[in-house]
């Protein structure tokens, strides 16, 4: 069954009867760009095509009740939320009702159900999914007209921010918002502007989980974001997006500091070269630069880890394989490969047999497409 179909029979199951509106929100993969978000600066993410489903009903009363079929306990959570009282994924729901009515959005109780085929904590964004999935459910099941892409992304960005306590950028929620079927979004964090970047036919996306999870994730990712905000400080910007190369170099940084600016100031032209690399079809340079991302995250960032190294070697050292690197905020979870779609089955195989020879772990490799952002489907699912 489908992440939707299952949203529906949990929900009936829950619930009695039949939900009245179903979302879906997809999870992300970054190709390039990472650690650059929470500096203003670029990145390249897509839409992956496995979702996050909620399929919910209006009901009478100030709360919001939901069941997820990944989790025991089910979740009421008030409406609006007066005070954070939820941990862990109700935390998410509750975050996003919060900033859905600081932003002056009408909410009304709903009974929701969530089913997923998003691995929880792996890197590929099941927190910023769940979170777009209820912001839309929620003002659907409000009769409330969604904003734009980039002010949702914002909310949902607020939740994990001043909710949940992750001091993450605003990649994840805009690539789940604004993903598009069959393209990668060059994003400016700082505008937010969105601009598609078409993927080579020929190339296939490989996302491959480590099945490391780091619990310390969300500290290690809090600790970088304030060494790069120390460095901006430093050199007297508003953030490592306007520094270059030239003033981090002669910026008189702590060593540490010095090279987290670097990475970020280096990522940032590598995912402009990315983008013109992409549009003229180029993958063997756009392969090169996944590389490079690489190694800048793992000597001047810090944020790989034994696990993520055997797996970028595993995959990159396959024939067909056009590029390895860790993906998202590393520390655990997923990297990303670009390989040859002709091999993409063969590759895949090898990959995890070579992963488990290294660590004597088992990898799980999902085959993306790029697909179409966060949406409610259909009408009334009746
Ligand atoms: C996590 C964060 C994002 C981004 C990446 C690293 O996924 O949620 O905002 O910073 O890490 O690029």
């Amino acid at each position: 069954m489908s992440a939707s179909e299952r949203a529906v029979a949990l929900f009936a199951e829950a619930w009695g009867g039949w939900p009245t509106t179903l979302v879906r929100a997809p999870g992300r993969v970054n190709l390039i760009g990472d650690h650059t978000d929470h500096q203003d600066g670029l990145v390249l993410p897509m839409a992956v095509d496995r979702d996050t489903c909620l399929a919910l009903r209006p009901r009478a009363g100030a709360s919001a009740r939901v069941v997820s079929e990944h989790e025991r306990e089910r979740a009421t959570v008030r409406v609006p939320p007066s005070g954070s009282a939820q941990r862990g994924w109700a935390g998410y729901v509750e975050g996003t009702l919060w900033a859905l009515a600081g932003d002056g959005h009408p909410l009304v109780g709903w009974d929701g159900a969530v089913a997923s085929d998003l691995p929880v904590g792996a890197g590929l964004s099941s927190s910023a999914a769940l979170e777009l999935a209820v912001a839309l459910g929620a003002l659907a099941a409000a009769d409330a007209e969604a904003p734009d892409h980039a002010r949702l992304a914002r909310l949902a960005q607020r939740a994990e921010n001043e909710w949940v306590g992750m001091s993450c950028g605003i990649m994840d929620q805009l690539a789940v918002a604004a993903g598009e079927s069959g393209r990668a979004l060059m994003i400016d964090c700082r505008t937010l502007a969105c601009r598609p970047v078409p993927l080579p036919a020929e190339a296939a996306v490989l996302v491959l989980d480590t099945g490391t999870r780091r619990e310390l994730t969300s500290s290690a990712y809090n600790t970088r974001q304030r060494e790069c905000q120390r460095a901006a400080e430093s050199l007297g910007v508003a953030s490592l997006r306007d520094a270059d190369a030239e003033t981090v170099a002669r910026g008189r940084l702590p060593e540490a500091l010095e090279r987290r600016a670097r990475h970020v100031v280096s990522e940032n032209a590598r995912v402009r070269q990315s983008a013109y690399a992409l549009a003229a079809g180029d993958i063997v340079a756009f392969g090169r630069l996944m590389e490079a991302s690489h190694s800048s995250l793992r000597d001047d960032f810090e944020a790989s880890t034994a696990e993520l190294e055997a797996i970028v070697e595993a995959a990159g050292s396959q024939p067909g394989c056009f590029g390895a690197r860790l993906t998202g905020a590393g520390f655990g979870g997923c990297a990303v490969a670009l390989v040859d779609a002709a091999r993409a089955e063969g590759i895949s195989a090898a990959t995890r047999d070579a992963y488990r020879a290294a660590t004597g772990r088992d990898a799980t490799v999902h085959v993306c497409a790029a697909a179409d952002g966060a949406a409610v489907m259909g009408g009334d699912a009746r």
